[in-house]
């Protein structure tokens, strides 16, 4: 895992389809690296309702919904959009520089 000012390359883009995410652990904490309709999107892999996993939720547009019980969430910003969730998911700042995609460790914090 290289580390760049404070960004820590965590996936690379070609290995993430549109519609797919990948999960990744970094100083503690799963997140999920998600491939949206608007770009890649970086949010805390844990559902909000009952703390299970979100990998695998299917992705739709810029949202992702849960596998488990099917709340739906906005990954640009992590905002709930429909229950049995109500609290919003975490997200954090990445970005991309060829084809790699890095985590802001600072946003980690
Ligand atoms: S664990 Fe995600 S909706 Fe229940």
């Amino acid at each position: 895992m290289a580390e760049h000012n404070n960004f820590l390359t965590v996936a690379d883009t070609t290995d993430i389809k549109l519609g797919h995410s990948q999960s990744v652990h970094l100083d503690g904490i799963d997140i999920l690296i998600c491939h949206a309709e608007d770009g890649f999107f970086a949010v805390e892999d844990i559902c909000t309702h009952s703390m299970i996993p979100l990998c695998g939720g299917k992705i739709e547009g810029n949202y992702i919904t849960c596998p488990m019980h099917g709340a739906v969430f906005d990954l640009t910003d992590g905002s709930v959009q429909s229950p049995p969730a109500f609290e919003d998911l975490r997200t954090f700042k990445l970005k991309i520089d060829g084809t790699s995609i890095s985590v802001n460790g600072d946003s980690l914090k």
